[in-house]
């Protein structure tokens, strides 16, 4: 029996004959060699036919056979420099499962839209199999930089009766008859998860009808929401530059190979190191203000641009704190020096990504929170749970929502979010 082996492992085989499972990925031939380069799904290898090596009729044979053809190949794993992963395989046997013929994703250069569209089977390209696997990585470095820091994980519901961000990116649902929504953000019910376990994170899908069109919007992405009870602004900013750092270490140990397929600078990464610069809303309003190339008007939210603008500066994310308590969500605590601003921090990462986390110190007064959920023109009744929280046992608790996609995307130098989720969710697209 000839061991079966997969790619990314094959550097430990050097020398021994063992079987891949795969597909063909692509190939070339020449006179009496067919170069074929298998994937398996941990990697590609080439793996070389020499005519004298293998049944007359098999030579022939792999000479005919499509991209995507699924095949088992058995050979001799040789040390080759040259080669990508520094080995190739000398075939002496290939056994064929699907003769393959006009697979619509070719090598050649394809328009996004159309590979947006064949998604199901784009996944298997070298491009999105180095983001998914880069995806993957961050997912497991994000729960486990939460578990060593005893943080338990405690999911919130996706149908939910209340609006956490707003009314206006809400997806309604008929629930049974009832109104329900699409979650845009596991906080409230986290803030619930803390007062019973101390310090949670929920991490899930969540839900916005986002009309805009740009490069950082999904109708559906991934948070990761950390809440942490007696804790405050300052806590949480700590944990969220720690978190980071953590990530992106663990990315650069162990994706080397992921990076180099994206062409994505490893240097950029490096230079994330504590402490991350830190700006007030007024500091930056007033960056801006004097900025040539920004139109910003103080006391609005920042924009795109105006992001990509204060974060130019440095290289590594940017921390702005304490915006204007109009231009954030009902549940942020007033800063008790300024109340015109709240307790709160958004981080934008470098190279344009935008925000990439967004978190505040929680109101922990009752009649403030009543206040605050009037002024925001919010249904009392769907809120009268979460109240609950402030009249039995509330303490001062903060935390953030981390968006998965925007973080993988700057991790993994891809510009746009769409290409940083398996299946990405847009205004425009829906298929596959
Ligand atoms: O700033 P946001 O709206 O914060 C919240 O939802 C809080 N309730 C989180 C919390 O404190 N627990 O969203 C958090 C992050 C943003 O910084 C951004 O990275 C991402 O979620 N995000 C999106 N990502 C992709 N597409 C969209 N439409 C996004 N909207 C927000
Ligand atoms: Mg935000």
């Amino acid at each position: 029996m000839v061991p079966t082996a997969i790619v990314a492992r094959l550097r430990e085989h050097v020398g021994e004959t063992v079987t891949l499972h795969g597909w063909l990925y692509n190939k070339t031939s020449k006179g009496k060699l067919h170069f074929l380069q298998v994937r398996d799904g941990s990697g590609v290898v080439q793996c070389v036919v020499f005519k004298g090596n293998v049944d007359p009729e098999l030579f022939e044979l792999l000479a005919r056979i499509g991209q995507e053809t699924s095949l088992s190949v058995t050979g001799t794993v040789k040390a080759d420099e040259r080669a990508a992963g520094g080995v190739e395989l000398g075939v002496e046997d290939v056994t064929l499962h699907q003769v393959v013929d006009g697979y619509p994703i070719t090598p050649k250069e394809h328009g996004t839209d159309f590979l947006l569209g064949q998604r199901h089977l784009w996944l298997r390209s070298r491009r999105p199999w180095a983001i998914m696997r880069i995806r993957h990585r961050v997912m497991t470095a994000l729960r486990r930089f939460f578990d060593e820091r005893d943080f338990v994980c405690v999911d919130s519901p996706m149908f939910t009766p209340n609006a956490c961000e707003g009314t206006s990116t809400l997806f309604e649902v008929d629930y049974f008859g009832d109104k329900a929504f699409l979650t845009q953000s596991g906080q409230l019910y986290a803030e619930a998860s803390a007062m019973a376990h101390g310090r949670v994170y929920c991490f899930g899908p969540t839900f916005r009808a986002e009309k805009s069109k740009t490069r950082r919007h999904l109708t559906e992405f991934w948070m990761l929401e950390p809440e942490v009870a007696y804790a405050d602004l300052e806590d949480i900013m700590q944990l969220a530059q720690d978190m980071i750092c953590a990530v992106v270490g663990e990315v650069l140990e162990r994706c080397p190979t992921e990076l180099e397929v994206l062409e994505r600078d490893p240097e950029r990464l490096q230079a994330v190191l504590p402490p991350f610069p830190r700006l007030t809303y007024d500091e930056a309003a007033a960056l801006l203000v004097a900025h040539p190339d920004s139109d910003f008007v103080p006391g609005s939210d920042f924009g795109a641009p105006d992001e990509t603008i204060l974060s130019a500066a440095y290289d590594r994310p940017l921390m702005i704190t304490h915006y204007p308590v109009e231009v954030k969500a009902f549940y942020m605590k007033r800063d008790p020096a300024d109340e015109t601003r709240a307790l709160c921090v958004d981080v934008l990462g470098p190279e344009g990504v935008g925000e990439i986390i967004g978190g505040s110190q929680r109101e922990d007064d009752l009649d403030l929170l009543l206040e605050r959920i009037e002024a925001h023109d919010l249904p009392r009744e769907a809120f009268d749970w979460f109240l609950d929280l402030r009249r039995y046992g509330s303490v001062p608790h903060a935390g953030f929502g981390l968006g998965l996609e925007r973080f993988v995307g700057w991790i993994a130098g891809v510009e746009h979010v769409r290409e940083c989720i398996p299946y990405p969710r847009t205004i425009y697209r829906l298929h596959p």
